[in-house]
């Protein structure tokens, strides 16, 4: 294994395992031979997800928890650390869209129902913030450990309908240079806190708004095209390696970066 990627033995934490990105970063992970803490709210798809993990022959536990209270965040530090000792690594990845934080074509802003702006909000940054409070406590005595948060394409210039989500992933990016500040200037150069932003990928959240039932590309995700460079969608797999790079001895200077993972949309004018 090159030494400079490795993260073989790390203890990591993937909060939103169960689901289809924490899913398979977890089994990336260990096959890079970390340790991996499968945190999620629906204690069934974690049962799946750790068989999967397991039958890959690593070192893998699951753990019912929920993001958004910090009790239950700290009997999972408690349950992590009697088992294996340390927290190396958490990857915030719990969050997303909601249907009902999105705004069809024909609504308003002011057509915008308040609780879901409240879940959708809620769930991505406080999801985000409980957490690294809690496993970042532990990284901080450690004087040891690396953050990793999921920020959007919503980040760096508005994208309509998704009034929610792009505050609460603008908040992310900014939590992550202000954590990535005060774990450093507090705590040494071995806590580090870093964000991937991800281009266009299609999953589950966001199938029906770029494919249509007929499998033809729908007039949004046209848009997306013509403004992605590389003209095409991501698959989730290639999300991987930032996220590895950013965990391992090879970023030992980065910290408070927001990484974009989007086959060149951000850096693009569109003209
Ligand atoms: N899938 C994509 O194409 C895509 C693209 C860009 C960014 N993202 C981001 O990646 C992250 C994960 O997305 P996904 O597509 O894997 O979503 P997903 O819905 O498949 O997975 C999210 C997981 O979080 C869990 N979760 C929800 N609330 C929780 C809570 N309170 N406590 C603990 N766990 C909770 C869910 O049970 C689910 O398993 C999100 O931040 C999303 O914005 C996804």
């Amino acid at each position: 294994m090159n030494e400079l990627f490795n993260i073989s033995g790390k203890v990591a934490i993937i909060t939103g395992a169960g689901g289809v990105l924490g899913g398979n970063i977890a089994k990336h992970f260990v096959t890079q031979g970390a340790k991996v803490a499968a945190l999620d709210i629906r204690p069934e798809q974690l049962d799946l997800r750790v068989k999967e993990l397991l039958s890959l022959g690593g070192e893998a536990v699951g753990i019912t928890g929920n993001v958004l209270e910090i009790d239950s965040l700290e009997k999972v530090a408690a349950d992590v650390l009697s088992r294996w000792g340390r927290i190396d690594i958490l990857l915030n990845i719990a969050g997303g869209n909601l249907p009902g934080a999105t705004l069809a074509p024909d609504q308003h802003f002011f057509d915008m129902k308040i609780p879901d702006w409240e879940k959708v909000t809620t769930l991505n940054l406080n999801g985000t913030v409980y957490p690294s409070l809690v496993f970042g406590k532990v990284m901080a005595q450690q004087k040891e450990g690396a953050i990793v948060n999921i920020s959007s394409m919503a980040a760096y210039s508005a994208i309509t309908r998704v009034p929610g989500y792009s505050v609460a992933k603008t908040g992310i990016s900014n939590f992550t240079q202000w954590l990535a500040m005060e774990m450093a200037m507090k705590y040494g150069d071995g806590v580090r806190v870093n964000a991937i932003a991800p281009g266009f990928f299609i999953g589950d959240q966001n199938r029906a708004v770029l494919i249509n039932p007929d499998g033809s590309l729908t007039d949004r995700s046209m848009k997306v095209l013509a403004k992605t460079p590389m003209n095409r969608f991501g698959d989730i797999s290639e999300l991987n390696g930032a996220v590895q790079f950013l965990c391992s001895p090879a970023a030992s200077f980065v910290t408070g970066a927001v990484l974009p993972v989007d086959g060149g949309f951000s850096s693009f004018s569109g003209v």
